[in-house]
């Protein structure tokens, strides 16, 4: 079974989704398959900076035959830097819903809180190496996400890596609420104060990279899913190490969107929402924190986005 969590707006988020953050193009569709058809997921992370959406689609479209099917099925959908400007939002939006194949999403988030300049692909660099932005006032893209509620193109609408003070912003002037927060939220980097803040103003925190990124990990990162405490953990309820982390996320009232193409793991991780972690272990867990960000855009845009 796939728990959900109720959002402010009154819709429901499944507790685990399938991310497809860095799924190829060649696995992502029968990984997408599986996940529903075989194991239950009713939660499809995707975004459009993943270039993998027109893959998606048409797995959607062979399994989506009839509209029940696809009311039964959580998307969630990202509004790429390129297309902050008012005018842009609707036609990003559209091409996503047509590369997916479907009539709206469940989700959809303004995926970070900078503007890039527009070009083809996913961004461009000065002379210096450092990402081009545009100024673009943040709650004039929020503006546009509400319409395409209005327009019923979508369901509910949130944010993606926005910190307390960009929440507050779009708080201080949105007509609809953000529904979540999509963060990078694993032990090394539980965001406790951030987590409670977001809760307080009923935007639910959504986790990515719950298991710390393995698929993207450098030399010297530390290695989540190998810590020793963890596996300790572990061990104690015989389960894997990454149905520990993610259990650690369910028990805070967390629903994560672990990416994985391999369907043994897909299973494994939907099945941690079968284990219920005691006090003392979460505490435990509680306590591996050591802000660690594997996902920081100093490295990619050479901006300080998160310092
Ligand atoms: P794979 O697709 O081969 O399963 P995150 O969501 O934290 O970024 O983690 C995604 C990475 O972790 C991917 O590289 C994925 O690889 C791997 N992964 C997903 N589930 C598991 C699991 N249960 N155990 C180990 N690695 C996993």
């Amino acid at each position: 079974m796939n728990k959900q969590i109720l959002l402010n707006d009154g819709n429901k988020i499944p507790l685990i989704g399938l991310g497809t953050y860095d799924s190829s193009k060649d696995l992502v569709g029968d990984a997408v398959k599986y996940a529903i058809q075989e194991v239950g997921y009713t939660h499809i992370d995707c975004a459009s900076v993943y270039e993998n959406e027109r893959e998606i689609g048409v797995t959607f479209k062979s399994m989506f035959n009839s509209s029940s099917n696809r009311k039964n099925i959580f998307v969630t959908s990202k509004l790429w830097n390129t297309e902050h400007k008012p005018e842009r939002v609707l036609a990003a939006c559209k091409k996503t819903l047509g590369n997916l194949q479907l009539d709206y999403l469940d989700l959809y988030l303004v995926h970070w809180a900078i503007a890039f300049k527009e070009v083809e692909g996913s961004e461009s660099k000065d002379e210096n190496n450092i990402v081009r932005t545009e100024r673009v006032p943040i709650i004039e893209t929020w503006k546009a996400m509400e319409e395409l509620v209005n327009q019923g193109l979508v369901k509910s609408i949130g944010i993606s890596n926005f910190n307390t003070q960009s929440v507050l912003d779009i708080l201080t002037h949105c007509s609809i609420k953000p529904v979540v927060n999509q963060i990078e939220v694993h032990p090394y980097n539980n965001q406790t104060d951030f987590v409670n803040y977001l809760k307080k103003e009923d935007i639910l925190p959504v986790a990515y990279s719950p298991l710390g990124s393995p698929g993207s990990i450098g030399k010297n990162e530390p290695v989540l899913l190998q810590d020793e405490q963890i596996l300790n953990i572990s061990k104690k309820y015989n389960i894997t190490p990454a149905q520990t982390i993610l259990s650690w996320s369910f028990a805070r009232g967390i629903p994560a969107i672990p990416k994985s193409t391999n369907n043994q793991r897909i299973k494994e991780n939907f099945e941690a929402q079968n284990t219920k972690l005691e006090k003392t272990d979460i505490e435990q867990i509680d306590r591996l924190n050591r802000n660690y960000r594997f996902m920081n855009p100093l490295n990619w845009w050479g901006i300080p986005y998160f310092n």
